[in-house]
C-alpha cells in the first residue's frame, strides 16, 4: 500500500505518522508565563539533534481552538524551557498535566507537582523528575498551518540534572531510570525488554 498523506486530514495523519515514528521519547517541558504562572505539558514530537552545542527540538502544535499552546507563547516570552524526564512512576501525572488548562491555571499546583528554581533559566524544573535539561531557546520554526502545522522548537540544553544514583559515572542507568516511550494511539511502552548489538567494524 502506498499512502499519499496529501491527501490526508489531521486525524489520519496522527494516526499514520505516530504509529510509523516509533518509540518516540517524551519531553515533559515546564515553562514559566508572562503573568509568573509555570506551566507543564509533554511532548513526543522530541529528540536530540546536536551533542556540542547540544540541540534539542519539540514540535508544538496548535489548541483545538487553533491558538498556540501555553508552552509555546511562554518560550517565545522567557526564551526558555526546561525538559523533565518521563520515568514510570510519572507517567499518570504526566497524562494529567498534558490536559488542556487555562493559560491562568499553575499546573503544578493543579497536579501536585513541586517546582524548583533552575540555575541558568527562568523556567522552573520537576523535582520529581530524575533527570532535568535546562534549555535556552535557539529558534523557532514555523511549518504549515493549524490544524496540521507545527512550531519546530529548537534550543540548546545549558545545564542537566542527574539525580546522583543514577549516575553511573558515564551514563545514566537506563534501567533504573525507566523511562516511557509513545507509541501509537494512546499506547506507551517501557524499556525494560532491551537487546544488545555492538556495531560492526568493517576494514576495507
Ligand atoms: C505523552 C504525550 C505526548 C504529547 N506530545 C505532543 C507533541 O509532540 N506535540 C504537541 O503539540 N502536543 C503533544 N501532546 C499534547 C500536549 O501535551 C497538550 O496539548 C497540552 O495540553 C499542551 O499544553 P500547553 O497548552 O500547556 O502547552 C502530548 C501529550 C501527551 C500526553
Amino acid at each position: 500500500m502506498k499512502i499519499d498523506p496529501a491527501n490526508f486530514n489531521r486525524k489520519d495523519l496522527h494516526g499514520l505518522f505516530v504509529s510509523a515514528v516509533i518509540p518516540r521519547p517524551i519531553a515533559f517541558v515546564s515553562t514559566l508565563g508572562r503573568d509568573g504562572v509555570f506551566n507543564l505539558a509533554a511532548f513526543s514530537f522530541y529528540n536530540l539533534f546536536c551533542l556540542k552545542p547540544a540541540i534539542v527540538a519539540l514540535g508544538i502544535m496548535s489548541k483545538r481552538d487553533g491558538q498556540e499552546k501555553d508552552t509555546l507563547r511562554n518560550i517565545e516570552f522567557s526564551k526558555d524551557f526546561v525538559i523533565n524526564v518521563v520515568p514510570e512512576t510519572l507517567a499518570e501525572v504526566v497524562n494529567q498535566a498534558s490536559a488542556e488548562y487555562a493559560s491562568d491555571v499553575d499546573e503544578f499546583k493543579e497536579v501536585g507537582l513541586t517546582p524548583v528554581k533552575a540555575h541558568l533559566v527562568k523556567a522552573p524544573m520537576v523535582a520529581e523528575s530524575p533527570v532535568n535539561m535546562e534549555c535556552k531557546l535557539v529558534q523557532i520554526l514555523e511549518f504549515g498551518e493549524s490544524p496540521t502545522g507545527s512550531h519546530v522548537v529548537m534550543g540548546e540544553v545549558l545545564l542537566v540534572h542527574v539525580r546522583d544514583d543514577l549516575w553511573t559515572g558515564d551514563h545514566i542507568d537506563l534501567l533504573r531510570y525507566k523511562a516511557v516511550g509513545r507509541l501509537g494511539e494512546d499506547l506507551y511502552c517501557r524499556i525494560s525488554d532491551q537487546f544488545e548489538m555492538k556495531p560492526y567494524k568493517r576494514i576495507i
